[in-house]
Order: C-alpha cells, then structure tokens, then sequence
C-alpha cells in the first residue's frame, strides 16, 4: 500500500495526542517537531504499509521507534531557554528600535521587550511573578546601588525604570549572544549607562570583568536559576559563582521541569542548599513564589 504525506501528518497528529500529556507542549507545538523527527523513517513507511488497523501498527517496531525518536525530538526542543525563531525575532525587533521610541512610544517598546521576555522560558514562567521577585530583590538589600546578575538571560528587561533610578550600576552576564544582544538593545532604549551586558562565561573567571565592578564589589549578585545548572552541567565552575563579586547572592531554582509536567523543587532546593553549605555562605532569608524559590545568601 502507497503511504502518503497525509498519512504522515494523521500519524504525527497521533503520536503528538498520546505524549503531550507528560510534556510542557500543546498538540499544535508538537506536530510540526514530530513530522520533522519521523520524516524519511523508511521503517516506519513499511510498518505503515502493512499495517491494517492503527492497533497493529502501534506493535510494530517502525511506530515505537518513531515515537521515543518524537519524544527525543520534543525534549530537546524544550530544553532550550528560548523557543529560537520567536526569540531571535523579538530581539531583531528590540535593536531596530529607534533610540527616541523609548519617550516616542513606549508603549511600543513594552510590546517588544514582553515578546522577548515571553520567548525566553526562565522569564516566561515567571511572568506572575515580576513584582513579587523585584521585592524580593529589594528586600534584600534596600540600599543596593549595584547588581551583577551572571547567567542573566533577559531578565533585566523586567526590571522597571523605577528600580534602575537608584541604581549605579547593573551588570548583566551571560554566555549566550543573543541574550546580551536583547539586554544591550534595551540599554541603548534606555539610554543611560547604568546598564552594563556583556558576554561572558563563568569559564573567564571574575578577573576579566575588572573594569565593569565597582571598587568593593558589587552589592547584590543574582545567580537566578544558574546554581542548579552549573551543578549538573558543570560542576567545577560552581567555584567561580561562589566567587561572585558581591555582598549578598540571591540564588533562585525552578519548581517545575522546564521540559516535562514533573516537579524538580525538591532537586533544585538541594542543589542550592548544599551549594551554601560547600562555600559557607549564610542563608539570611528565603522565598517562594508561584513558580521558582530563592535563598538571600550572605558571604561567611
Ligand atoms: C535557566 S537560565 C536563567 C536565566 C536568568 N537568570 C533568569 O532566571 O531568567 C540560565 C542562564 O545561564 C546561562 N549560563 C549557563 N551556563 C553558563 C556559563 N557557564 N557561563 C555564563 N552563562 C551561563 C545560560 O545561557 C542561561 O541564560
């Protein structure tokens, strides 16, 4: 029997309805991942050929194989920070901008940094959140007059105008281009100077950054959802965050799998307790919120 495109999509539209329900994607999201992950699956093509009935078909090797081979393809897709089409257009948009858009029409300015902000999943899930991390933030340190935030993503487009007013210096991290490409790009709409990204790895070490610390260092170090990846990723450079140049750290983690519906709290909690406990940093407060937990960590 002569297997068409349309079988195909049927079948993908298949397999995206029964494994959607353990992963953080709609049937819509998956379909096209998964027509990418089967297409030319000669196995697959016969087992569809001699197959009479979809119960049979789902017996065969050809359909198994292609469905842990959709789930792969789905995991890896979510395990990127940010969805790349979506993001690497916002971020287009956001340095297009004209300087004066920011005081022409900055409403305009808001639409682009939430497209942004809303392609990046670390600041996405936590969009019910913005003012409740933001006091966190102040509160645990209200006199701060500067922020290094290492592994910043774009989360320094949610900070509000307000919050930069009292601030000296905020210096923003991180070893992806196009996050420090986004948080540039807002700088230059803010046109002020306080507002410092550079791309950067925890492998460089602090000594390159010399020029960007203030004297005494910084006043508060975020290491937002960073501790529990380097841990897992690379957990030797878990030496140079501990060395972040600042007073006080605060040290978030997710709760829930940015991949599948699963929680992962008690493994990032963990992950960030023994984090304080192997570099003898204080732990002066805590904090939960609807979708991340954090630690306000002193030095020892
Ligand atoms: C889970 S995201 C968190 C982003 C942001 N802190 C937030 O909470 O919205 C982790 C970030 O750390 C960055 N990162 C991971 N390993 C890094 C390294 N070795 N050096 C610099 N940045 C790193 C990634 O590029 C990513 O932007």
């Amino acid at each position: 029997m002569q297997v068409s495109d349309t079988d195909f999509q049927e079948l993908a539209d298949e397999i995206a309805r029964e494994i959607v329900s353990t992963y953080n994607i709609t049937v819509q999201d998956a379909v096209p991942l998964i027509l990418k992950s089967i297409e030319g699956d000669f196995e697959l093509r016969k087992s569809l050929a001699k197959a009479t009935d979809s119960k049979t078909l789902k017996r065969t090797s050809g359909y198994k194989n292609a469905v842990s081979r959709a789930r792969k393809a789905i995991y890896y897709h979510l395990r990127q920070y940010k969805g790349t089409s979506a993001f690497s257009g916002a971020v287009g948009a956001l340095g297009g901008m004209p300087a004066e858009a920011m005081t022409n029409s900055p409403e305009l300015v808001e639409d682009v940094v939430h497209a942004v902000t809303h392609a990046h999943v670390s600041t996405a899930e936590r969009s019910n959140d913005r003012a409740a991390i933001l006091e966190k933030i102040h509160r645990a340190d209200p006199a701060a007059r500067s922020i290094v935030d290492v592994g910043c993503g774009v989360f320094p487009l949610l900070l509000p105008q307000s919050m930069y007013r009292s601030l000296d210096r905020y210096l923003a991290l991180d070893r992806d281009e196009l996050a420090v490409e986004a948080v540039a790009a807002y700088a230059r709409l803010l046109s002020d100077r306080w507002l410092v990204s550079r791309r950067w790895s925890l492998e460089d070490g602090w000594d390159v950054l010399r020029n960007d610390a203030p004297d005494n260092g910084f006043d508060i170090g975020l290491l937002l959802k960073i501790v529990p990846v380097v841990r897992r990723q690379s957990r030797h450079l878990l030496d140079i965050l501990a060395k972040t140049p600042a007073k006080t750290l605060i040290v978030t983690g997710a709760c829930m799998s940015m991949t599948k519906q699963v929680s992962i709290e008690r493994r990032e909690r963990a992950s960030i307790e023994s984090f304080a406990e192997q570099y003898g940093f204080q732990v002066a407060d805590k904090f939960d919120l609807s979708n991340e937990f954090g630690y306000v960590l002193r030095q020892p």
